[in-house]
C-alpha cells in the first residue's frame, strides 16, 4: 500500500490494472449508441446519487465489466487504505512529510482528529470563532477604518490557493452576499491587476487580507506592500495599519515583520494544502461576503461529502466513481484533457478553481518511491461555463481528433428565474451530453438531403464521453458538496497512480530562476544564461529604456 516511500507493487503489475488494459481492447471501439440500444435502462443504472448530488455516468465508454475492473483496481492500489490513513492524519504528503487534513476544516465540534497525537478540531473552531466574530464585526460596521469610516471594500491579496478559491467561492455566492459591499481580488504581480483593483475605490473604506500561507511569496508579498503604500498614501499614519489589514497565514512571524498586529491575524496549519485552504481562515473574503452563517453551511457541504467518500462502498461512491473513470480515460484512451462545463454563471470560476486543484495535484512524473511513472498521471482541466463554450470551443469536443471526456453540471432551479432562461439552458446541457454520446450517422445527415460531398462534413462521430452532475439549487453547502467532491476525486487518482497529490515541486524552479533575473532585470548582477534568454533579456532592457 502506497503511503510511504517504500516500493509498492508497480501499478502496471496490478492484476486489475492488466485486466483492464487487455479489456481496453474488447471495448475500445463499442459504441454508445450500442451500449444504449443493448441495455434500455443504462441511463438509470449507470447513476449514483448521495448528499443531494445526482451522477450519471452512462455515457461513458463502460461496461458492466470495465466498471467492476476499476473498482478491483481501486481496491488493489490499497485506495481504502490510503483514505484511512488521510482522515486520521498520517502524514501521507510524504515529500514534505505533512499530513492532508483539509477534512479536519470542516470536521463538526466535538469530533477528534489527531495530529502528532493532538486533536486539530478544537483548533479550527477556535480560528471559526474568531473569524465569525470579525466578519460580524465588518459586516455591522462595528469595525471602521483608522478614519471611522465603515469598511465598505474588501481587497483579498493572495495567488494560487490563498485566491483561487476565495475568488472562485465569492463568484459561486454571489447570490448570498452583501450587496453593498465591494469585494475583490488582486493576485498578479502584474501592477495592473492592483491598479484597476483599487481605481475607483477610497482607501478610508478599504481592508486588505494578505493570504498567503508562508507569507514569503513574492506576487502576494509585492502587492500587500503596494497596498500598503497605496493605504497610507492617504491615511497618512503608520497605526492604520492595524484597521485597514489583516492577514491569514501560518507564519505569525512574517506577519508581524509586515507590521500587522498578530491580533488581526487569522491562522491555519501546514496540514492545509494551498489548494485545499478554501475553507480555512483563506475563506476569510468568502465569510465576510456571504457572513458566518453561510460559511458554516459551505463547511457543512464539504462535511457531507466528506462522509460520504469515507463511508460509500466505491461501487456508489461518486469521488471515487468520477476519479476511476478520469483515470479509465487517462491511461486507456490516452485522453489528455478533461472538459468541467457548469452550466450555471455563478460558477464562472469553477474550472480555473479545478485547475490548480486537480494539476498541482496530479501533475507529479515519479511515484512516491521516486520511481519514473510507466503510465500517464494528471490530466490537463480546462472549461467555461455553458453556454459560452459551445459557441466557441465545444466544435473541437464533437468533430475533432481527440477525446475529450466532458463533465456537464446543471441545476433544477436557478437563483434568478427570469422568463424561459433557465429551461433553455438545461435544455442545452442535455443535449450536448446526447450529441456527444450518439451523433449523427452518415445515413441520419443523408436522410436530411444533405448532397454527398456535404454529408462528411455533417457527420457526427458521437461516443464522445461525459457525465452529468444535476443538482437541485446552488447553495453554500452544495458549493462545498461540489469542491469536495472534485478534491476527493483528485484524491482517487493520485492514490491510483501511487503519487503524492500534496505536493508541488514544479513550482519552485521557476521561483528561484526568477528571483535571478530581478536581480539582473535591476541591473544589480549579471547571469551567464542560454542564448536565448539571455537575448531576451538584453532585449527587454533595450525596450524598457
Ligand atoms: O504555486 C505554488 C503555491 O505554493 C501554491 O500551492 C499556493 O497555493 C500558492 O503558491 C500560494 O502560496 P502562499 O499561500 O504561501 O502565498
Amino acid at each position: 500500500m502506497a503511503t510511504t516511500t517504500e516500493k509498492a507493487v508497480p501499478l502496471t503489475q496490478l492484476s486489475g490494472w492488466k485486466a483492464l488494459d487487455s479489456h481496453y481492447q474488447k471495448i475500445k471501439d463499442v459504441h454508445l449508441r450500442s451500449l444504449f440500444a443493448d441495455d434500455a435502462k443504462r441511463g438509470e443504472r449507470l447513476t449514483a446519487e448521495a448528499v443531494g448530488i445526482y451522477l450519471d455516468y452512462s455515457k461513458n465508454r463502460i461496461t458492466d465489466e470495465t466498471l467492476k475492473l476499476l473498482l478491483q483496481l481501486a481496491e488493489e492500489s490499497g485506495l481504502r487504505e490510503r483514505i484511512d490513513a488521510m482522515f486520521s492524519g498520517e502524514k501521507i504528503n510524504i515529500t514534505e512529510n505533512r499530513a492532508v487534513l483539509h477534512v479536519a476544516l470542516r470536521a463538526p465540534k466535538g469530533e477528534k482528529i489527531l495530529v502528532d497525537g493532538k486533536d486539530v478540531v478544537p483548533e479550527v473552531h477556535a480560528v471559526l470563532d474568531a473569524m465569525s466574530a470579525f466578519a460580524d464585526r465588518v459586516r455591522s460596521g462595528a469595525w471602521t477604518g483608522h478614519t471611522g469610516k465603515r469598511i465598505k471594500n474588501v481587497i483579498n491579496i493572495g495567488i494560487g490557493g490563498s485566491d483561487l478559491g476565495p475568488v472562485m467561492a465569492y463568484e459561486a455566492l454571489k447570490h448570498y452576499s452583501k450587496r453593498d459591499m465591494v469585494f475583490r481580488f488582486v493576485s498578479n504581480v502584474d501592477g495592473t491587476d492592483f491598479a484597476e483593483a483599487t481605481v475607483d475605490l477610497d482607501p478610508e473604506e478599504t481592508l486588505f487580507i494578505i493570504s498567503s500561507k508562508t507569507f514569503t511569496t513574492l506576487e502576494t508579498m509585492t502587492n500587500a506592500h503596494t497596498a500598503r503604500e497605496w493605504s497610507l498614501k492617504k491615511l497618512g499614519d503608520e497605526k492604520a495599519v492595524a484597521k485597514h489589514f489583516v492577514a491569514v497565514s501560518t507564519n505569525a512571524a512574517e506577519v508581524s515583520k509586515f507590521g500587522i498586529d498578530t491580533a488581526n491575524m487569522f491562522g491555519f496549519w501546514d496540514w492545509v494544502g494551498g489548494r485545499y485552504s478554501m475553507d480555512s481562515a483563506i475563506g476569510l473574503s468568502t465569510m465576510l461576503a456571504v457572513g458566518p452563517d453561510n460559511f458554516r453551511k459551505l463547511l457543512a457541504g464539504f462535511h457531507d461529502m466528506d462522509e460520504h467518500f469515507r463511508t460509500a462502498p466505491f461501487a456508489k461512491n461518486l469521488p471515487v466513481l468520477m476519479g476511476l473513470l478520469s483515470v479509465w480515460y487517462n491511461d486507456f484512451f490516452d485522453a489528455q484533457t478533461v472538459a468541467v462545463l457548469p452550466y450555471e454563471q455563478y460558477l464562472k470560476r469553477f474550472p480555473a478553481y479545478l485547475q490548480q486543484l486537480t494539476m498541482e495535484s496530479n501533475g507529479k512524473h515519479v511515484t512516491l518511491s521516486g520511481e519514473h511513472v510507466e503510465y500517464e498521471t494528471g490530466p490537463i482541466f480546462w472549461g467555461e461555463p455553458g453556454t459560452n463554450g459551445q459557441h466557441s470551443f465545444y466544435q473541437l469536443i464533437h468533430q475533432g481528433t481527440k477525446l475529450i471526456p466532458c463533465d456537464f453540471i446543471g441545476f433544477g432551479k436557478t437563483l434568478n428565474p427570469l422568463g424561459d432562461h433557465h429551461d433553455l439552458l438545461m435544455a442545452n446541457v442535455f443535449a450536448q451530453g446526447e450529441a456527444l454520446a450518439f451523433g449523427k450517422t452518415p445515413e441520419q445527415v443523408k436522410a436530411e438531403g444533405t448532397p454527398d460531398w456535404l454529408v462528411p462534413h455533417r457527420v457526427f462521430e458521437g461516443n464522445r464521453p461525459s457525465n452529468t452532475i444535476l443538482v437541485e439549487t446552488l447553495t453554500p453547502e452544495v458549493l462545498g458538496k461540489l469542491v469536495a467532491l472534485y478534491e476527493h476525486s483528485v484524491f482517487t487518482q493520485g492514490a491510483i497512480w501511487q503519487i503524492d497529490s500534496f505536493d508541488q515541486w514544479g513550482v519552485e524552479l521557476g521561483k528561484v530562476l526568477a528571483k535571478t533575473i530581478i536581480s539582473e532585470l535591476e541591473g544589480k548582477a549579471e547571469h551567464k544564461h542560454d542564448s536565448s534568454t539571455g537575448a531576451l533579456i538584453a532585449r527587454y532592457k533595450k525596450l524598457k529604456g
